[in-house]
């Protein structure tokens, strides 16, 4: 069952947003003394990341306990504009104090198969796990065509039953991905996915209210085994989903 959140315009859905994620932290903190997030990339997610380091919500984070993973990245240096991790730095780690041993990042500049590798121990280390973690917060955008994270329509990472993390060259984009897999997004206490505007309307309805076909709509692959499943969305991106 997913729960669909839609915020009237574009500063309430930040607002909206930032809130949902300070509510999940200070619920984690509370329960269990720590917060793991792992952040999307895109962008999407650029002014609710950048609300984040703002005073108001900035100081209802504990950082010291917050540890900051990534869904994915784009395999190219930290320094690139393309880089998911350059974004969040830009947008919210250079701006908040955040303990630089709890941001945990994707080397995207090293070998695809060897960064998911290494990322995927350093999910094992944290979480002490052998089965895939619950992380309390995974945020994920949605592509117009349906992709989320690096999963993309037609890719074998699409059918990945056991690794965590994998690389997947993605022919559309001519590009080198690494990204969390179904099994591990889905291990999640809450996953929250961020869309808006209306160029997602269609692919919003596709994912919620069409056939399910999760090779050619990955979206449709995120089903947390015991947790919960959110849309965030501006009015914009659920104007076909509101219509019947
Ligand atoms: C990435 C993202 C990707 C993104 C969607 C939506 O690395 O690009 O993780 O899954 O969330 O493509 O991107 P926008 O928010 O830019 O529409």
């Amino acid at each position: 069952m997913s729960n669909l959140h839609v915020f009237s315009d574009n500063k309430s859905f930040v607002n909206g947003s930032a809130e949902f994620i300070a509510e999940c932290a200070a619920r984690a903190l509370d329960e269990r003394g720590r917060f793991t997030i792992a952040l999307s990339g895109g962008g999407t997610p650029r002014p609710i990341y950048a609300r984040l380091a703002d005073a108001e919500f900035q100081q209802r984070i504990d950082w010291t306990r917050t540890h900051i993973f990534f869904g994915d990245e784009r395999c190219v240096p930290p320094d690139d504009t393309r880089s998911n991790y350059r974004m969040a730095r830009e947008t919210l780690f250079d701006h908040a104090p955040i303990p630089s041993e709890n941001i945990y990042r994707i080397r995207g500049e090293d070998d695809p198969a060897l960064a998911a590798l290494m990322y995927e121990q350093e999910i094992q280390r944290l979480f002490r796990a052998s089965s895939p973690p619950a992380f309390d917060l995974i945020l994920l955008g949605m592509g117009e065509n349906g992709h989320t994270a690096s999963l993309f329509p037609g890719t074998a990472a699409l059918r990945e039953k056991t690794r965590w993390v994998v690389p997947q060259y993605v022919e559309v984009m001519q590009t080198w991905r690494v990204t969390f897999t179904a099994p591990l997004i889905n291990a999640a206490r809450q996953v929250a996915f961020l869309a808006e505007g209306a160029g997602k309307a269609q692919m919003l309805w596709n994912v919620l209210k069409g056939p399910y076909q999760p090779d050619v709509l990955p979206s449709q692959l995120i089903q947390p085994t015991r947790g919960e499943l959110h849309w965030l969305v501006d009015a914009a991106a659920a104007e076909k989903v509101n219509a019947q």
